[in-house]
This record gives C-alpha cells, sequence and structure tokens, in this order.
C-alpha cells in the first residue's frame, strides 16, 4: 500500500513537470473588451485545472473545476453570440453549432474523469487538461479571430451613432 502510494506520488510530480500554462497574449486579442477578459478567464480556469494535477485525489475534484469551467463556458458563448446576431456576423450559424459542439464535449469530459480511479485520476486528469487547453487555444484562434473586423466595425457603428445623439440634443443656433 505505502509503495503503490510512493508510486503514485511520482506519476504526480513527474506530470506536474510537463504540464503547460496557457499564457495570454496579443495573439489572441479579439475586441479588446468584453471578449478577451471572457477569454482570459478561461485561460485561468484551464490553468488551474492544470495545476491542480498533482493534487488530485479522486474524480468530483476534477468534475467541480469542469463543472464551473462549462458554466462559465456557456455564459462566455452568449456573450459571443448576441453581437453576432445584432451585426449579422455570416458565420454566426456555423459558430453557434461549434459552440453547442463544444459544450457537449464537456458531458464527454466529465464521463471520463468520472471513470477514474486512484490509480489513472494523474493520467485521466493530464488527458482533459490537454483537451480542455487545445480546445481553448483553437477556440480563440480559428473562431473568434474571425469576428475581430466585425467587432471593430460595430464599434464605429457604435461611435458614429453616439455623435448622432449628441448632435441632437445640441441646442439648436
Ligand atoms: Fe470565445
Amino acid at each position: 500500500m505505502a509503495i503503490q502510494e510512493k508510486e503514485r506520488g511520482k506519476e504526480r510530480a513527474a506530470a506536474s513537470k510537463t504540464v503547460k500554462v496557457i499564457q495570454w497574449g496579443e495573439q489572441f486579442v479579439v475586441d479588446g473588451g468584453v471578449i478577451d477578459r471572457d477569454h482570459k478567464t478561461l485561460f485561468g480556469l484551464i490553468n488551474e485545472f492544470n495545476q491542480n494535477i498533482p493534487r488530485y485525489q479522486s474524480f468530483d475534484q476534477m468534475v467541480a473545476v469542469l463543472a464551473a469551467l462549462k458554466t462559465y463556458t456557456q455564459t462566455h458563448f452568449q456573450r459571443e453570440e448576441k453581437p453576432q446576431e445584432i451585426s449579422g456576423y455570416p458565420f454566426q450559424e456555423d459558430h453557434k453549432k461549434e459552440h453547442a459542439e463544444i459544450i457537449n464535449n464537456f458531458d464527454g469530459w466529465v464521463q471520463k474523469a468520472k471513470s477514474a480511479n486512484e490509480d489513472t485520476i494523474t493520467a485521466v486528469s493530464v488527458e482533459i487538461g490537454s483537451f480542455l487547453r487545445e480546445w481553448l487555444t483553437e477556440h480563440v484562434i480559428e473562431q473568434d479571430l474571425p469576428m475581430k473586423p466585425y467587432v471593430e466595425r460595430m464599434r464605429e457603428h457604435a461611435r458614429g451613432m453616439g455623435e448622432l445623439v449628441q448632435d441632437s440634443t445640441r441646442p439648436s443656433p
């Protein structure tokens, strides 16, 4: 028993050395606002999942982080879809489908986490953690960055509207 625990400890220590933290950088900037803030939060949650790998003792600890991540991701997707509808973003239907697929994937990751026992928990958490990392970078780079020019156009439009509103409130000479 003690030997087994020692082995698990070694495995955890080895896994912690392979954990990659995703650093936020300029290459991920989509809107310089709320979408970027959400993405930074998601980066933080996924880094937290990965940095906890050496400490997971039972699957419910992983499931708790995954549940928080899923809830935040759902909120984020709603925040992304709204301006796309308003601006008539041409890829909004595809983007919505990708979002729905990711939410479904979370259920698969939770199932995977639940399949872990004390002997497999480190390997399973490494696997889920790398899925999460790949998903997030792919989501931002491949799915969200194409939104950038549309977001900029929307902002210019909103600025124009602001000026119009200001003009109409100006007292007539
Ligand atoms: Fe996003």
